[in-house]
């Protein structure tokens, strides 16, 4: 039985004390349950993050990290500095990240190893643009963005990956994929790693992410290959994360 995540991504919101005062809420109010619950604020706020929530079963995530082990990277995050003050686990391939700071599915490849070999679980994202749903490309797109991305490692390594399907059109727009779509798509992921692992591909926690909120994430989370989401303007707000 897979788990399901519930994960936000904060993005470049939040100052350090808005991060407390948002950590404190979610905390006073969340009940234990069977649900993973993650954040990822941003890497100045990650170690007061992981302090304020060890005594919770709220996980703190990164955002990003550089695929070097160290070196001459200005303004960049090495996967051991992120392991040192506790964190586990790291979103990887966001499309901000390719959109706006030029990640292509090599550097992406390349973060996703370091990531693993590190001893981290990467949350990787991946989705099509509108144009590729349009054309109906959409599946071929993400398939090969995913190939390229892990099919270089042993596929032992994927017990340590949680997909994020994130379609561009709907990130930040109020547009959500239909939960009918979206559970199309995550069932043909499935189908797709399955013919490689059948194993590994029932055990593969696949999120959405694109405007989830506290109104839709009911339907989306009832979908039998929807195993959480990736949630981004609406985990910013404590009510809101917590109805998700
Ligand atoms: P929104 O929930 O704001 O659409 O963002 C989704 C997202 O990008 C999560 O990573």
């Amino acid at each position: 039985m897979r788990k399901k995540i519930v994960a936000g991504n904060w993005k470049m919101n939040k100052t350090a004390s808005e991060t407390t005062e948002l950590i404190d809420a979610l905390k006073n109010q969340l009940n234990p349950s069977d649900v993973e619950v993650m954040i990822a604020p941003t890497f100045v706020n990650l170690q007061a993050a992981v302090k304020q929530t060890s005594d919770s079963h709220i996980e703190v995530i990164a955002q990003n990290m550089h695929q070097a082990q160290s070196g001459a990277y200005t303004g960049e995050i090495a996967a051991d500095m992120l392991k040192d003050i506790g964190v586990q686990t790291v979103i990887i391939g966001h499309s901000e990240r390719r959109a706006y700071f030029g990640e292509t599915d090599a550097i992406l490849a390349e973060k996703t190893k370091a990531a693993l070999d590190n001893g981290l679980r990467v949350v990787f994202c991946f989705g099509e643009e509108l144009a590729d749903r349009q054309s109906e490309k959409h599946f071929e797109l993400v398939a090969s963005q995913l190939k390229n991305a892990f099919f270089a490692l042993p596929s032992s390594d994927w017990n340590n990956i949680v997909l994020a399907y994130e379609p561009v059109r709907a990130i930040g727009t109020g547009e959500t994929a239909s939960p009918e779509q979206a559970q199309q798509i995550h069932y043909e992921l499935r189908a797709f790693f399955a013919s490689i692992d059948e194993n590994i591909a029932q055990g593969l926690q696949i999120l959405y992410g694109g405007s989830m909120n506290a109104t839709n994430a009911e339907a989306l989370l009832a979908q039998p290959d929807i195993d959480g989401g990736l949630i981004g303007g609406a985990s910013l707000n404590a009510d809101d994360f917590i109805k998700i």
